[in-house]
């Protein structure tokens, strides 16, 4: 029995001391990836681009507020998480922070007192960041960015997830060696559009499937999960590696075209995507697109020993929406009425204006929230440089039942080529309330 006794209280002393070890250790800080010369300066322009690139201002940016001067409410399953002001204010900004703090935020996940970061700051991806780009970001924010007092609201998570000691663990699991690994038989195109895929862009953040530790599911294209699809406040990211996904069946030139203008012959981007094009990929050079669409069509997982996407056959909606029976059901009778005027009967729209609904990924999305979102809330496209003008398309929450967008939502679901589960009235309720 003392043996016994003794053994639990070694085993309870132990315990405590590898706990303190974990809490108390001092955070690890990843130094620069490759050593730059002492009196390197960033080329004259590059610190915003980059910035543009990684999307630092839609984050840090509260709804009607200064730039880059935080508090916007990012929702999270662990609860609510308010970004941090990053201009260079002294009190309430960074402006302390020296380049080994900046370059530990981005790299580390950690902030200028070493306490971490939620991973709500996309830190996994930034770790890929090369030095030059850390650098150039460090000059931006120091230099050009105007500084402004703005004491933001703090993050309170319910425990455990307010034990910010707790994210150790996580990063050990999920972040991988810092910097950009090119692939060895990649191009320079292929690796440019890699690095700003898996570094800058983040794409992955929304486009990853998460596990149930919520890590990105890969970090490169070696993984075949990586870009397989993900989901964002309960929309679906959709999949940009299968053989029906965008990527795959557009051409480079659409892809791109999308990714510049949130628009192209076949779709539109709406809600979260439209809001990266607003705010990071619209600046990007054509060359930086094109080298992002390059990657992405190369990166297909679809076409097996290279044989053609499989097509699936399309059912007779067209016929049945141009000879309108009068027992036509309630949903293309209720497509008829309201949308086939822009979308067209045979669902194709018309090319770079109404987006096709045949094939659309968001209307075959795994979660039917963001077709709802748009039937209920309509959707707006950006204007861009290439594509000045705004189209808008009206919601119909005024007009349509929870049961008849639930029928409308069905039928598109389900006709042309298009092949989703149906949708019930009760998902169209909770999205009526919440408008996007
Ligand atoms: C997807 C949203 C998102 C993007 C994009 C983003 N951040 Fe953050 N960032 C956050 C959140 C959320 C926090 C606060 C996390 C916390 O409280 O643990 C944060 C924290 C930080 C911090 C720590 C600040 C402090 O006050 O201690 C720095 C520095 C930072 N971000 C810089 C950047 C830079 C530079 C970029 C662009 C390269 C960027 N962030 C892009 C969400 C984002
Ligand atoms: C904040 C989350 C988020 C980020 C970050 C993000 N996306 Fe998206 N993306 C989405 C959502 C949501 C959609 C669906 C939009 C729609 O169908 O209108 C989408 C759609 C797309 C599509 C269209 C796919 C199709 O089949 O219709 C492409 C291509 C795409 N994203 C590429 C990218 C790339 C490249 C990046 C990184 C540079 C990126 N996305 C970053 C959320 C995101
Ligand atoms: C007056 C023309 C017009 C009518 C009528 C119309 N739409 Fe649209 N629709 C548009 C435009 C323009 C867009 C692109 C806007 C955007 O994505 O931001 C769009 C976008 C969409 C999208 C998003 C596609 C994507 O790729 O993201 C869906 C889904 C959609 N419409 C369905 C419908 C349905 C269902 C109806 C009938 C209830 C309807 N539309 C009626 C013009 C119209």
């Amino acid at each position: 029995m003392k043996t016994f006794l003794r053994t639990i209280l070694a085993l309870v002393v132990l315990g405590v001391i590898a706990l303190v070890a974990f809490i108390f250790v001092p955070v690890q800080r990843t130094g620069p990836v490759t050593e730059l010369a002492a009196d390197y300066q960033p080329p004259k322009g590059a610190g915003e681009y980059v910035m543009r690139a990684s999307d630092c201002m839609a984050c840090h940016t509260a709804e009607g507020g200064k730039p880059f001067a935080g508090g916007r409410a990012i929702q999270s399953p662990m609860g609510t998480i308010y970004t941090t002001n990053i201009t260079p204010d002294k009190e309430t900004g960074i402006g302390t922070y020296t380049l080994a703090d900046f370059r530990a935020a981005l790299y580390d996940g950690v902030d200028k007192h070493g306490a971490h970061l939620y991973p709500a700051m996309p830190y996994d991806s930034y770790r890929k960041l090369s030095e030059e780009d850390i650098r150039a970001l460090y000059d931006y924010f120091m230099k050009d960015v105007q500084p402004i007092s703005n004491a933001v609201a703090e993050t309170k998570l319910a425990f455990p997830f307010n034990m910010r000691f707790g994210l150790r663990a996580w990063n050990w699991l999920a972040l991988g060696k810092a910097g950009f690994q090119p692939a060895a038989d990649g191009d320079a195109q292929f690796n440019r559009g890699a690095y700003l895929v898996q570094g800058t862009g983040h794409c992955a953040a929304c486009h990853s499937p998460r596990n149930p530790l919520m890590m990105q599911s890969g970090s490169n294209e070696k993984d075949q999960a990586f870009l397989s699809g993900g989901e964002i406040d309960g929309f679906s990211a959709p999949d940009l590696r299968g053989p029906q996904s965008g990527p795959q069946t557009w051409s480079t030139e659409q892809t791109a075209a999308y990714l510049a203008t949130a628009r192209n012959a076949h779709s539109t981007a709406t809600g979260e995507m439209m809001l990266v094009v607003r705010d990071s990929l619209q600046y990007m050079t054509h060359e930086d697109n094109m080298a992002i669409a390059t990657y992405l069509k190369t990166i297909g997982s679809g076409g097996h020993d290279g044989a053609a996407p499989a097509k699936v056959e399309a059912n007779d909606t067209e016929k049945m929406l141009t000879d309108a029976k009068a027992d036509m059901p309630l949903g293309p009778r209720l497509y008829i009425d309201n949308c086939a005027a822009c979308h067209a009967v045979n669902g194709k729209g018309a090319g770079e204006i109404f987006p096709e609904l045949d094939g659309n990924s968001l209307v075959t999305a795994k979660s039917p929230k963001g077709l709802i979102s748009v039937i209920l809330h309509g959707a707006e496209l950006p204007s861009t440089a290439d594509r000045p003008m705004k189209v808008r398309m009206q919601g119909y929450d005024d007009r349509l039942s929870d049961d008849e967008v639930a029928a409308l939502a069905t039928f598109l679901r389900e006709g042309w080529h298009n092949k989703a589960p149906a949708v019930s009235n009760a998902d169209v309720a909770p999205v009526r309330e919440e408008k996007h």
